[in-house]
């Protein structure tokens, strides 16, 4: 992988070939559906029949994990007939990565004959009426770092897998949000689902109570660090997208409010909401390739 030239276009469509080759001389598996696990969310991997893993560090031009202690593989697996590729372990811009680092595994899934992306997410509610532990269904998005050029399309635009100026206007699939809605409800869990606008900031600090009410203006419903790039890369190169993410903390919107969280209870809330949130992604997986587009 090429590390000069434009800082956010390091990967010339040879890297993305080379690395699809590999991977497809190395699995018989050929997934429709991809999976990027949040972090703590890596076992929605384990539901899934016929395993095979690679770490990120064996596959060529693959970025690598730089976090000590994280998980970073792909898993290829089954579930009902589906074949899927999960990522266990991503890459944040905050952590040095280069955009077209972040979503590199996009394009190679995209050439492996992916066809719908399944995100997952932590993330921090802007929204008051939000609670820790919510399952929020990203309706949109705001990508500020690419309000200020940190964008994984700068730079030339490789045809081969869209457009100049691609549509963000419905970047996140209406019917895989329908069918998501329709999941949720089904395993009694519309108590606590929502739909709203994820922000992505840069990082790595929190927001400030100020940049937060500004984020609240911007009509922001939660925040995190991630996600946006990989999902602006997909929809540029025409994949279906559904974003989920786990409202894991209340982001402070108040100078004279203490925070009083009992972490225990958070914890225990957090853990049977990643269980309740594998369950609805498996449940998708299985059904979103019936109902295509
Ligand atoms: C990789 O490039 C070769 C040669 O251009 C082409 O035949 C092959 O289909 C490409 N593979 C993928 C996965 O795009
Ligand atoms: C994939 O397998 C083919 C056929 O064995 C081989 O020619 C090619 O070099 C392999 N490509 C990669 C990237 O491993
Ligand atoms: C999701 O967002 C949280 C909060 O911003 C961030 O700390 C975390 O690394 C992100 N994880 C994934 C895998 O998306």
């Amino acid at each position: 992988m090429h590390t000069k030239g434009s800082p956010s276009c390091c990967c010339s469509f040879e890297d993305y070939n080379l690395t699809t080759e590999w991977l497809l001389n190395h699995t018989s598996q050929r997934p429709k559906v991809a999976v990027i696990c949040g972090s703590g969310l890596g076992l929605l991997a384990d539901g899934a029949a016929n395993k095979q893993t690679f770490r990120y560090q064996d596959i060529p031009n693959f970025p690598v994990s730089t976090v000590a202690g994280h998980e970073g593989c792909l898993v290829f697996g089954t579930i009902e007939d589906t074949s899927c590729v999960f990522m266990q372990g991503h890459f944040h811009l905050y952590e040095g990565y280069s955009l077209c680092q972040v979503t590199f595994p996009v394009r190679i899934f995209k050439l492996m004959g992916v066809e719908t992306v399944l995100v997952t997410n932590a993330s921090g509610a802007i929204c008051p009426d939000y609670k820790v532990g919510d399952i929020m269904i990203i309706k949109d998005h705001i990508n500020l770092p690419g309000f200020a050029g940190q964008h994984p399309l700068f730079g030339p635009n490789d045809e081969r897998f869209g457009t100049r100026f691609p549509c963000m206007s419905d970047a996140y699939s209406k019917d895989l949000r329908r069918l998501a809605g329709q999941i949720c409800s089904e395993l009694g869990c519309s108590g606590f689902l929502r739909e709203g606008v994820y922000c992505m900031v840069s990082g790595p600090n929190f927001e400030t109570i100020a940049e937060a009410r500004m984020l609240q203006v911007l009509g922001c419903d939660s925040v995190g660090m991630s996600t946006v790039p990989e999902v602006t890369v997909a929809k540029h190169c025409g994949l279906r997208v559904l974003g989920l993410s786990l409202i894991t903390n209340m982001v402070s919107l108040d100078y004279s409010r203490e925070e009083k969280v009992n972490h225990d209870e958070v914890l225990q809330i957090m853990k049977m909401r990643a269980e309740v949130l594998q369950r609805v992604v498996t449940e998708l997986i299985s059904r979103c390739s019936i109902n295509t587009h």
